[in-house]
């Protein structure tokens, strides 16, 4: 199957509707797709306690890892009020950014933030995190 940017923002919509937000009603949905071509979805899961919440983002990146997938091309998210349509970009946090240079490649690796399938910007992993610190500067092997 083609994944392009469009069909993987819809997999991120439909992430997004199972979101769970009752502190900030921020609801944000994310797909992740692997280089062999699956996608793995997430959403945030917020808590009580607050920090233990989890963005959407690592959510799709946990789920894949602890599938045994950690080879990644793109993710597509996609952030807006809790219940309404989204209507601006909502970009990775700076934990989530670290996170995929974790596993991803950063010239390579694509970012498309949406507002809906047919309105979205796209970046490379290393034009959200400049000069990121990632496993080979402690000289690790690496998967890309
Ligand atoms: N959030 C994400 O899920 N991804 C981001 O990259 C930005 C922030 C979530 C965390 C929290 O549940 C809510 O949005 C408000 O910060």
């Amino acid at each position: 199957m083609d994944m392009g940017p469009e069909k993987l923002i819809a997999l991120a919509l439909e992430a997004r509707e199972k979101a769970y937000t009752p502190y900030s009603h921020w609801a944000v949905g994310a797909a992740l797709l692997t280089e062999d071509g699956k996608v793995y979805q997430g959403c945030n899961i917020e808590n009580a306690a607050y920090t233990p919440t989890n963005c959407a983002e690592r959510t799709a990146v946990f789920k894949a890892v602890s599938e045994g997938d950690m080879n990644f091309s793109a993710i597509a998210v996609v952030g807006g009020e809790e219940g309404q349509t989204p209507t601006g970009y909502c970009g990775p946090c700076g934990v989530c950014r670290q996170v995929l240079m974790e596993f991803c490649n950063p010239k390579s690796f694509r970012i498309y933030v949406a507002i809906s399938p047919e309105d979205y910007k796209e970046y490379t992993l290393e034009e959200m995190l400049p000069l990121g610190f990632g496993p080979l500067d402690l000289g690790k092997k690496v998967n890309f």
